[in-house]
């Protein structure tokens, strides 16, 4: 063999792996995804190879995709678009020009990429947000609130309710024209889990006047005890959020200690003052029985793990919103719950909604059948994958039939 015909062999052999993934036979663009996963995946290496040579943490190379994606708050015919900040947190805000007089309604949003990453201004939240107060001719707030591994627990939770108590105030809803009794929270991925987190929270807050009307929580991770729930195992490899991802960033939201996140791959990282606390993260009551199908529950182990007893945090509602008894779940609001089939968090969010109906809440639950984790996301091109169309208008017909 003559080395050029090596060169291509070792070339095609790379380009296979890389674009070679799992993808499920009822997706929708599967070139597409294949693609989007194999960048993904490509940073996601570059960020290994960089932190083993001590040249940069994982998230800071992860962080890239967010800077390049990144724009300016450019306002249109429609929209005035604008950086600020709210009591100290930063927010992007966007302000519909059509009817000034009237009242209008709200919805704060609260961006994903697991804690560590990503920011309302990148182009594809910029869009979304965009999108959102043009159609419902609603303000919106999106939230900058700040990262990990610079920041830890319980500070991106802190960003996000400090944001909307400020909103919530009464002089500041005059201020916008928005209508008090018509304000929502929205969040996609750790986003969601920070929106469900301030809910619960606001709800026995005793400065606050104004609740929220609904919560719209997209794709959401919702707790940190069972890492190996049937989604878990049957999409530890899908593409955009493989199982080694989501453990590294729910690790890292706690702390920068690796050993958080290796005790998490074998599921032993919980401590045992947890053992009370496993009944509402016990998928074997509830899940329904077609995500359980072919998988035999075991307890996660939690009998002598150090590790999770350094961080507390673990065990907070703030940060695993499912933790809490139906008590605190029963004045929760309407809440519509987005789940993707090939999505390691797809049973945090069908937990939910299975405790907040048992709870009495009001949940609508929205299940798509041909869709990985991040699909609100690849509307923008390059990266345009039907169902997220779909699935934005979906949400944004909800928000705007319920709001
Ligand atoms: C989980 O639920 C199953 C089925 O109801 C039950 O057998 C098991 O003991 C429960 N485990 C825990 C830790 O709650
Ligand atoms: C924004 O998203 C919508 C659908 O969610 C899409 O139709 C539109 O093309 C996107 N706009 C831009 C500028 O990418």
């Amino acid at each position: 063999m003559g080395k050029k015909s090596l060169c291509l062999l070792i070339a095609s052999l790379l380009v296979a792996y890389y674009l070679y993934s799992p993808i499920p036979e009822n997706i929708e663009d599967p070139w597409t995804l294949m693609f989007l996963s194999a960048v993904f995946r490509t940073v996601g290496h570059v960020a290994d190879i960089a932190e083993k040579l001590g040249l940069a943490h994982h998230m800071d190379v992860l962080m890239v995709i967010t800077n390049v994606e990144s724009t300016a708050p450019v306002s249109d015919e429609k929209t005035t678009v604008t950086d600020t900040a709210f009591n100290g947190v930063s927010v992007r805000l966007y302000i519909p020009k059509g009817r000034p007089e009237s009242l209008k309604r709200a919805v704060i949003f609260v961006h994903g990429g697991g804690w560590c990453v990503g920011g309302s201004a990148m182009k594809s939240y910029d869009n979304l947000s965009r999108l959102t107060s043009e159609k419902l001719n609603a303000v919106v707030v999106s939230v900058e609130y700040r990262l990990a591994p610079k920041y830890h627990f319980p500070v991106q939770f802190e960003d996000v309710y400090t944001a909307t108590k400020y909103f919530l105030q009464s002089n500041v809803l005059d201020q916008y024209k928005v209508d008090p009794s018509r304000v929502c929270i929205a969040g996609d991925s750790a986003g969601g889990n920070l929106a469900a987190a301030v809910t619960q929270q606001l709800l026995h807050d005793p400065d606050i006047d104004v609740q929220l009307k609904i919560q719209a929580l997209l794709y959401p991770a919702l707790q940190t005890l069972d890492l190996d729930l049937p989604s878990y195992r049957d999409n530890k490899d899908m593409p955009i959020l493989p199982k080694s991802l989501m453990l590294r960033f729910l690790s890292e939201y706690f702390t920068t200690d690796l050993s958080l996140m290796e005790a998490m791959e074998t599921n032993q990282h919980i401590p045992p003052e947890a053992s009370n606390l496993l009944k509402f993260v016990n998928w074997s009551n509830w899940l329904p029985e077609r995500f359980k199908k072919g998988h035999i529950y075991t307890i996660p182990k939690h009998e002598n793990s150090k590790i999770g007893q350094k961080y507390p945090g673990l065990l907070d509602p703030r940060a695993a919103p499912l933790l809490v008894d139906d008590v605190k779940l029963h004045r929760l609001p309407l809440t519509y719950v987005l789940t993707c089939q090939y999505d390691v968090l797809r049973d945090d969010g069908i937990m939910y909604v299975s405790r907040l109906r048992e709870a009495g809440v009001p949940v609508i639950h929205e299940h798509v059948e041909d869709a990985v984790h991040g699909i609100l996301l690849f509307t923008t091109s390059p990266f345009i994958l039907t169902a997220g169309e779909r699935v934005v208008n979906n949400y944004i017909e909800w928000l705007n039939n319920n709001l």
